[in-house]
């Protein structure tokens, strides 16, 4: 939810440094760019739209200086023009502002200011830090004194860059929102996130709420907020640049769809003895939860639900919350885990409930696949389920890594009947998403639906949580009317929708009990003429009530959640390209969410 960039050190190169970062971090936002560099004075150029806009714009510019800062943006005050792009300028124009986040007294400040003599041009709650720097600077104070007195008058979350004409230095700071520096010998960078400057090198600073970093030519330096320097360390990223490319796939959805299987790889790489069988993540501490709340928001909730439903198939107390929900949830009990479940690690809504079940006692863990993200960070303990970086706005290949990582978190702290069944089942998982990426007729399930008037997805046990995110993902990339629901549910209300022009995607797989009542709900909409597609592994008869069929391989139930959503993605997908959508950039979305 916006995305900030910096660079300084690259001399002439500024300028394309920070505009090539900015499309990488694009999937942050998409409303507005724009970039400012500091030379004698400060240039700015900002557009409403998308990079390619920013990039028309600057033909017209010249823009010079060595230190540079860069914005894309995530309306949340005023509405996607060039006035409220970013960066924001004080009065003067000497002082120009990138930030991702929320300024909560914002209003207050304003009117502070304004009374004070400043202008301010845009509906934004960012104007009011360049302004503060101006008055700060107007009372003679030096350029990061000034800077710095400005951000201790700001509540809220920020990630903050600002520049100062005359100067090549970057100041920054972050609380509640995530910032990043990149450290390569002579030049030197911050971002929201790493993909940002991962072209140019792979050692990075992970900034700590509180803390304030100054980059210049000459190096860099982190303090805190009294200016004492603080010792950090400088990580290195463990995952290659091209990851970040769509390498050949017309959108980074569908390249990241087809890195499933080494995504779930990757997760499971050294937490699955061989030999034995056996899951081993001692080395996230000691679990042992005696009951389990999970907190997470939109496709990680969907994860959720299904993590929650392994401990309780496992005999451990668990529910799930929408994390913007958890305030009105019971305490945890005892020693109850609470687990956020998010892709990012920089969810507001998820933090804020991680945040709460600490203050009620609890301890929690980030199942994450953001290393030094803020979730991670703060909880007690951290699973990373390591996708690598996923760039669509729509969550794929991470959801099954979620899904994969939860049987970790499941089979690693309790004692389940057949584990070792799941564990076969979860390391059959690469090679049966393969199998379903190169057979799958989704393409033409797509066509034949492509003009339905709305979708419906129906599952239970596993395949519920399956069910609502294959309407999530239709409802986010097509933007189309697309709900789902517990297949039971079907008759108590909505199968009033259910008519000849709403195909109905039924998830069953196994030929147990679960699968035969939800037959029985299949039977119902086929009785109302709505299309069928099941999703299946073929040990049931649904496909003799369905019109067409999406098969997965047969295994574990669990693991059939995983491919059945293979399945579901590829239809929205197909659907969403017919269409003509901004697949990787739907409207109104950001990658990750950082306001409440
Ligand atoms: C997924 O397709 C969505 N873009 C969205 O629902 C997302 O899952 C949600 O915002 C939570 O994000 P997180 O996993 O980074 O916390």
């Amino acid at each position: 939810m916006c995305g900030i960039i910096g660079c300084v050190g690259r001399e002439d190169e500024t300028l394309d440094v920070l505009v090539h970062g900015l499309s990488k971090l694009e999937y942050r936002g998409y409303d507005s760019a724009g970039v400012a560099l500091s030379g004698e004075r400060v240039d700015v150029c900002k557009k409403s739209g998308k990079i390619e806009d920013l990039r028309a714009a600057l033909e017209s510019r010249t823009l010079g200086g060595a230190a540079g800062i860069g914005h894309t943006r995530w309306s949340t005050h005023g509405p996607p023009t060039d006035e409220n792009a970013h960066p924001h300028l004080d009065c003067s124009g000497d002082v120009a502002v990138v930030h991702n986040g929320i300024i909560e007294n914002y209003q207050e400040l304003r009117d502070e200011l304004a009374t004070a003599g400043h202008t301010f041009k845009s509906d934004t709650d960012t104007e009011v830090v360049p302004h503060l720097v101006e008055d700060a600077l107007a009372d003679g104070l030096d350029n990061e004194a000034a800077v710095r007195r400005a951000i201790a008058r700001l509540e809220g979350s920020y990630a903050v860059a600002v520049v100062v004409s005359g100067d090549d230095t970057i100041y920054a700071a972050r609380n509640d929102s995530p910032l990043v520096l990149g450290i390569d010998d002579d030049a030197y960078y911050l971002a929201s996130d790493v993909p940002a400057f991962r072209d140019f090198t792979d050692r990075v600073i992970y900034l700590a709420d509180g803390e304030f970093a100054t980059l210049s030519a000459d190096g860099w330096r982190v303090s805190d907020v009294d200016g004492n320097e603080v010792d950090k360390d400088v990580d290195t990223v463990d995952w290659d640049p091209e990851e970040t490319g769509k390498s050949g796939y017309d959108h980074f959805m569908l390249k990241e769809i087809h890195e499933q299987p080494r995504a779930i790889r990757q997760c499971l790489r050294g937490r699955v003895d061989e030999l034995s069988g056996e899951v081993d993540i001692s080395d996230l501490g000691d679990l042992s939860p005696t009951g389990v709340q999970f907190v997470a928001c939109g496709t990680s909730y969907h994860a959720a639900l299904y993590g929650a439903q392994l401990l309780r198939d496992a005999g451990i107390p668990a529910q799930t919350f929408l994390a913007s929900e958890y305030a009105t949830a019971p305490p945890p009990i005892g020693d109850a885990l609470v687990v956020g479940v998010t892709q990012s690690g920089e969810t507001a809504d998820t933090l804020s409930a991680l945040r709460e079940a600490r203050k009620r006692g609890a301890r929690t863990m980030a199942v994450t696949n953001t290393v030094g993200s803020t979730a991670a960070r703060e909880c007690d303990h951290a699973l990373y389920i390591r996708a690598g970086p996923e760039i669509g706005v729509a969550a794929s290949k991470t959801f099954a890594s979620q899904l994969a990582a939860l049987n970790l978190f499941s089979l690693g702290t309790t004692r389940i009947d057949g584990a070792r069944e799941i564990i076969g089942a979860l390391r059959d998982l690469p090679s049966n998403i393969q199998a379903i990426l190169d057979d799958s007729n989704a393409e033409s399930v797509a066509e034949t639906y492509v003009d339905s008037g709305a979708y419906f997805f129906i599952g239970r046990g596993h395949q519920y949580p399956v069910a609502l995110e294959g309407a999530l993902k239709m409802k986010e990339i097509t933007y189309k009317h697309a709900e789902g629901f517990a297949a039971g549910e079907l008759k108590h209300g909505p199968l009033a929708l259910v008519t000849e022009d709403t195909p109905v995607f039924a998830v069953v797989t196994g030929d147990g009990e679960m699968a035969r009542k939800t037959i029985g709900n299949v039977k119902e909409v086929e009785a109302r003429d709505a299309p069928v597609v099941a999703v299946t592994d073929g040990q049931s008869d649904v496909e003799r009530y369905a019109d067409e069929v999406l098969e997965v391989p047969e295994t574990h139930p669990q693991a059939a959640a995983v491919l059945a959503n293979v399945q579901l993605q590829l239809v929205s997908y197909y659907v969403a390209d017919k269409l003509g959508r901004s697949i990787d950039k739907p409207r109104n979305l950001a990658k990750s969410v950082t306001v409440e």
